[in-house]
């Protein structure tokens, strides 16, 4: 629909947007008839797939109950037992649950977690967040602050608080030059150098996502890294924050990404997947270390949302993780996520504008380069990703598109991370038309280089 035909202030103005009717499974279709396969269930999101009418139910029936009461007055059935199953299906530790309504909500919240907490424990100089460049943790301001996308974050720059960065943990584009394994994992090391260049007396959490998503497409770092990140953390009393929002809730084969690494966060940021887009809701998993320090000192949270633990959208939660675990769906990524990797690789070996394919479980990344042997990126102005895109969008295909993954500028791919419930057929017509649409692009944009 295009911009003077309706009244909504839409990311992209320019954009002649189709307006989406219906979704079953991983189809979408708009008002006109035309299908999509999703093959990036909206950025991570719709994990059980489209049109689940159990979910609707329990929403609606909730609604029906009792819709609204206000979180400082009273507790509801579905958020309790949303937070039990939470704990149940979460890594040991975890002992509460805090729930919000989308990840940069959550994200900022985590950080007031982790600020409450050091001035519980008697360190109340600890303030201050360390996080990654080419990261990504949402559009708020603090998320905006402690996000490394460039170009997210640039015009705001003003009015952002000071974070200090480390490099993002991509062997592809290492920042050091290195090769793994030769490297000494100095990419986490240099959590270390930061930290004590900054002062670890100011120093309250570092936040990382557990596999690059939209920022980076899919960098997923070495078995050694997150074991590092975790030592760096307790030598210096760091809370180390995980933002799940996209890895989290199975996308990976785990419920959390994390477990593929052995070691524990202390605090977890979950979305998108956790309601499977069927209502805004996000959710903190706080590990019983850091909880203790407001239960011996029965300090209450400071802080608060209207919709917290919100009757509607906890039941929406509660019958997505119902619906996981009744289909088997994150044990099901262990079989899909190679047949996808395969397909991708094999469009990889075909398509020389294709630099790296990188992921995990179901969530895999393309980078796009100019050249495969030097990595050139693609110049920003031709705004690439995009192209590809909306090339996609005309072959009834829906992928993610990244930007700013070689330098936080230029840099460009695609996020591929269908719903959990896809098959094999599927996963062929995904390969398929993205070859086609990526070949097809190629020779297109070959003008304009
Ligand atoms: C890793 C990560 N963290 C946080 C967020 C912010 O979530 P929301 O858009 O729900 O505020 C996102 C959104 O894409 C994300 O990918």
């Amino acid at each position: 629909m295009r911009l003077e035909d309706h009244y909504l202030f839409q990311r992209d103005i320019e954009h002649d947007y189709p307006v989406a009717v219906r979704g079953e499974g991983v189809w979408v279709w708009d008002k006109d008839g035309k299908k999509y396969l999703d093959a990036c269930a909206g950025a991570n999101v719709t994990g059980i797939g489209h049109g689940v009418k159990e979910i609707g139910t329990a929403m609606a029936s909730q609604a029906n109950d009792i819709a609204y009461v206000p979180p400082q007055h009273f507790l509801v059935e579905p958020s309790l037992k949303l937070a039990e199953k939470l704990i149940s299906m979460a890594p040991d530790g975890f002992s509460r649950v805090m729930l919000l309504s989308g990840g940069s909500e959550a994200v900022e919240n985590a950080f007031k977690i982790a600020r409450q907490y050091h001035v519980l424990s008697g360190n109340s100089s600890k303030y201050r967040v360390v996080s990654r460049w080419q990261g990504f943790h949402g559009n708020t301001l603090t998320a905006d602050a402690v996000g490394g996308h460039t170009m997210r974050r640039s015009i705001y720059t003003p009015m952002l608080m000071s974070v200090p960065h480390i490099v993002p943990a991509c062997c592809y584009r290492c920042a050091f030059g290195f090769r793994y394994p030769g490297c000494n994992i100095e990419c986490a090391k240099e959590l270390e150098r930061v930290v004590i260049q900054e002062g670890p007396e100011y120093i309250a959490a570092f936040i990382a996502e557990t596999i690059v998503g939209a920022a980076a497409a899919a960098v997923n770092p070495v078995p050694e890294y997150y074991p590092i990140i975790r030592e760096i953390c307790d030598k210096y009393s760091i809370l180390w924050i995980a933002d799940e929002v996209m890895t989290g809730v199975g996308r990976t084969g785990k419920f959390l990404a994390i477990e593929h690494w052995g070691v524990t966060p202390d605090l977890v940021v979950l979305a998108k997947g956790l309601s499977s887009g069927y209502a805004p809701l996000a959710a903190i998993l706080i590990h019983d270390r850091v909880f203790r320090a407001f239960r011996e000192t029965k300090s209450p949270f400071i802080g608060g949302h209207t919709y917290n633990a919100h009757p509607v959208t906890a039941s929406a939660g509660l019958a997505v993780l119902n619906y996981l675990e009744k289909h088997r769906l994150i044990e099901g990524v262990k079989e899909k996520g190679p047949l996808l990797r395969r397909g991708l690789e094999s469009v990889d070996s075909k398509e020389p504008m294709i630099g790296d394919v990188r992921g995990r479980g179901l969530m895999w990344g393309l980078e796009f380069v100019k050249d495969k042997k030097t990595k050139e990126p693609f110049n920003q102005e031709l705004k690439l990703s995009f192209h590809v895109m909306h090339k996609a969008m005309e072959k009834g295909l829906i992928i993610y598109p990244v930007s700013g993954c070689a330098d936080g500028r230029s840099g460009d791919g695609a996020l591929i991370c269908p719903p959990l419930i896809i098959n094999k057929e599927e996963i062929d017509v995904i390969v398929q038309k993205l070859e086609e649409t990526i070949s097809e692009t190629r020779r297109e944009i070959g003008g304009l280089l």
